[in-house]
């Protein structure tokens, strides 16, 4: 047995608590409702229920965490997972909702198991029960303690549910060997967290109640404990991503079989990878870090800075993201930043780059920095989930099909979605293939790009998002045009700056429409 006497006072608090909270229940719409639907209300509020599940007919469980946040915790669960067809197996169910998730979102087959809150004190079995009958799913139910959870017992899933309950076992690693010899494909692994600040893999030991005055709750590992878990178990890759509403307080991490694609951590230890297509050898990071490229990032980001807009202590997305270099104006706002590149070195370089100009300080910004490996051109990157900033500064130019990154922004921004690149003068929606220097660690990956016209670009993000602006001002640049009516010299890039936004943002700094002059900021 992995659980201990601590349970016990913990099941009788709850009981109490149950005996109270079972007397309530939901409509949806808080409307008195009649036939069968009043009936299954009736049977709802015979029990305690941990989730609130939308059972139909306005009947919603009245659980203790909302259907917003359930909804949340789902997309940052289920998003990076294509489930049609798929097995599942949902470790510590209790009112089943992410198993009754898991099918909606097309699972083939789900089994749902519990112990502990489906015994006859808390009730959870009957709640399954009730709430699976009522919505008509066909998933499996079973009964079995975390520990005997074996491939023999129940076989292997292609993706095991492991959320919340890491820190409610006295031997969480051996439950993590377990959940590895079970999984074939991706583990998802939701737990609480503690020791945030230390850069060193820790687990705190909780004896008594010192977690939520709750003696169920005996381990509070950090990220990077998880991590190394994980790895250590068997899972080749594993990707962090902080709790969609608690932050870093808890934790949701993808622990995968196999490693593609590729998928590193700032903090972790450099490796030396080689692109095929542009070996290290021909590579010149000075190309990065000529004064002309220091300038104008300069140049940029002040000007992003000056646009108000709401930047700080988000989740963030950075596309093609180079060696790192406009990484640090998000991670120093206390964002989660996840920086997506396609060639091997410069990730190399981002990962030493971020990691030394942090190591001044014990900053924990590395910690909330992750890079993946993509080529935009070709990788499906929808797999990454949502942000709510997505930052997308020199790259749409580099890549041969800009329209196949306007529908990645639009499938991961939540919110806010920044976009730099270079452009052609002309009034019409065009994108103007253009040769690069694939050898050129800051050019396209494979050697061809685009300059699309301001038209093209206005029109391809206003068939995304509802709300697209541009700036009335333009960086302190000469690349930055200010005058739309004639090109600039010859020879010369043009830049421009488009905000779009899920949100109407009303500004002074922001206009609706493609100006065809713009002052500098
Ligand atoms: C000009 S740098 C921009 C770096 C940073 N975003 C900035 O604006 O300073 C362009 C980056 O895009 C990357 N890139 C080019 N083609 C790409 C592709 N197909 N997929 C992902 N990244 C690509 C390059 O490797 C390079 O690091």
């Amino acid at each position: 047995m992995l659980r201990s006497v601590k349970i016990r006072p913990k099941l009788k608090r709850l009981v109490r608590w149950l005996d109270g909270a079972a007397r309530h229940g939901l409509t949806r719409k808080g409307r008195s409702l009649d036939g069968p639907s009043a009936e299954l209300l009736a049977q709802v509020r015979r029990y305690f229920w941990f989730h609130s599940i939308d059972l139909g007919n306005g009947v919603v469980t009245p659980g203790n965490k909302s259907l917003p946040a359930l909804r949340a915790e789902a997309d940052a669960i289920f998003g990076p997972l294509g489930l049609r067809g798929k097995s599942v197996l949902d470790i510590g169910a209790w009112n089943g909702y992410f198993s009754f998730e898991a099918k909606r979102r097309q699972a083939e087959r789900v089994l749902a198991t519990d112990h502990h809150c489906w015994s006859p004190e808390i009730n959870g079995r009957a709640t399954f029960d009730l709430a699976r009958a009522a919505l008509g799913l066909e998933i499996e139910g079973l009964d079995i303690d975390v520990p005997d959870l074996v491939p023999d017992r129940v076989g292997q899933f292609d993706v095991v549910l492991f959320l919340g309950v890491f820190y409610h076992l006295v031997d969480p690693i051996r439950a993590l060997h377990n959940l590895a010899a079970l999984t074939k494909e991706v583990a998802v692994v939701e737990t609480h967290l503690d020791l945030r600040g230390l850069e060193r893999p820790a687990m705190v030991f909780y004896p008594g109640t010192e977690l939520n005055n709750d003696p169920t709750n005996w381990w509070g590992p950090n990220r990077q404990c998880m991590e190394a878990l994980l790895r250590l178990v068997g899972f080749e890759r594993v990707v962090y991503q902080p709790h969609p509403l608690v932050k870093g307080a808890r934790g949701i991490f993808h622990a995968y079989k196999n490693s593609s694609p590729t998928l590193t951590r700032t903090a972790s230890a450099p490796k030396a990878v080689a692109s095929q297509r542009n070996p290290v050898a021909v590579v010149d990071f000075h190309d990065f870090h000529n004064n002309h490229y220091l300038r104008i990032n300069q140049r940029r980001l002040e000007h992003l800075a000056s646009l108000g807009l709401s930047l700080s202590g988000s989740t963030v997305l950075e596309l093609g993201a180079g060696i790192g270099d406009l990484s640090t104006f998000f991670l120093d706002r206390e964002n989660e930043v996840t920086s997506v590149e396609a060639r091997a070195e410069n990730i190399e370089r981002m990962r030493t780059n971020i990691a030394a100009s942090y190591s001044a300080y014990s900053s924990r910004a590395t910690q909330r920095h992750r890079i993946v490996r993509l080529d935009l051109d070709k990788d499906d990157g929808t797999f990454l989930g949502q942000f709510d900033v997505v930052h997308s500064y020199g790259i749409l130019y580099h890549l041969r099909d800009p329209a196949r990154l306007i529908r990645l922004m639009d499938a991961t921004c939540r919110r806010l979605c920044l976009v730099e690149t270079c452009v052609s003068f002309g009034v019409e929606a065009v994108i103007n293939p253009t040769p690069e220097d694939a050898a050129l660690a800051s050019q396209a990956f494979d050697g061809v790009g685009c300059r699309p016209t301001r038209a093209w670009l206005f029109d391809a993000l206003k068939s995304v998002f509802p709300h697209v602006y541009v700036p009335t001002t333009q960086p302190n640049h000469e690349e930055f045009p200010v005058d739309w009516t004639r090109p600039g010299p010859s020879g010369q890039l043009a830049r421009a700056v488009f905000v779009a936004s899920r949100q109407p943002l009303p500004s002074p700094l922001l206009t609706e429409s493609l100006p065809d002059f713009q002052t500098r900021c």
